[in-house]
């Protein structure tokens, strides 16, 4: 089962305000998990208030495709695309200029993966309420663990109720998953948001889906008070 809370390297302090982005790798290796639905709405939700970059480091380039779709009119996000070596050096120089940056990685732990994840404050897992899902997360968790980083799992596309919700948080427990409390509930909003390049926040800032995302970042905010 997977460990890692007492090797974890702990939250950083300086965050808010601090001179040094706070680092937000995205990582599940599973395709199809919320991965970029998280990033995306997470950006859109701090660049209100905050500098925010994305790097996207997956070939398939969705989040890339998504902000290529936003509009003057929304808040700025920086947007960098690497892969490969490029990776380290483009996170350190992301890490000097802004406040968050968030990585978006592939559905599977790569060499860009490991290198995100390493150069992470914080690695974010989504966990739909699947079998598979939490497999794959084990593996994600595993290796946040060697690398010494904080790992927080989120539940994505969670049922409010239901046999299979409720196995699936037995099993988190069981396991020690580390669990975020918030959760983001199976929301057509989800899609046509990032459909119009935006976050929910943006979209629809008064639905049930806006207040996760909002709820999520203060949660996400509140661990290193
Ligand atoms: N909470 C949610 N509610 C509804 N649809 C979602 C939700 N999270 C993700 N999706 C949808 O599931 C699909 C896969 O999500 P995505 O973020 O691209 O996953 P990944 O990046 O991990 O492959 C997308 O079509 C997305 O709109
Ligand atoms: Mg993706």
């Amino acid at each position: 089962m997977v460990r890692m809370r007492s090797s974890e390297a702990g939250i950083r302090q300086d965050w808010i305000g601090g001179s040094m982005a706070f680092v937000i790798t995205v990582a599940q290796q599973k395709g199809g998990a919320g991965k970029t639905t998280l990033a995306a709405n997470l950006a859109a939700s701090w660049a209100r208030s905050r500098r925010v970059a994305l790097l996207d480091i997956d070939p398939q380039r969705s989040l890339s495709r998504w902000h290529a779709l936003r509009t003057p009119t929304s808040a700025a996000i920086r947007l960098a695309e690497v892969s490969g070596w490029r990776v380290a050096a483009e996170l350190d120089r992301l890490r000097a200029d802004y406040d968050i940056v968030l990585v978006d990685s592939p559905p599977q732990i790569d060499t860009d993966a490991k290198l995100a994840i390493r150069g992470a404050d914080l690695v974010l897992v989504p966990v739909q309420p699947s079998l598979p899902d939490l497999w794959a997360a084990e593996g994600t968790l595993k290796l946040a663990a060697a690398e010494r980083r904080t790992a927080r799992v989120v539940m994505n596309r969670a049922q409010p109720t239901g046999a299979l919700r409720d196995e699936v948080a037995r099993l988190m427990a069981a396991g020690e998953f580390p669990m975020l409390h918030a959760t983001l509930g199976n929301r057509i909003g989800y899609a046509n948001a990032f459909a119009a390049g935006q976050g929910v926040v943006e979209h629809q800032p008064r639905s049930v889906a806006a207040k996760e995302i909002a709820g999520l970042a203060r949660e996400i905010e509140a661990m290193q008070a």
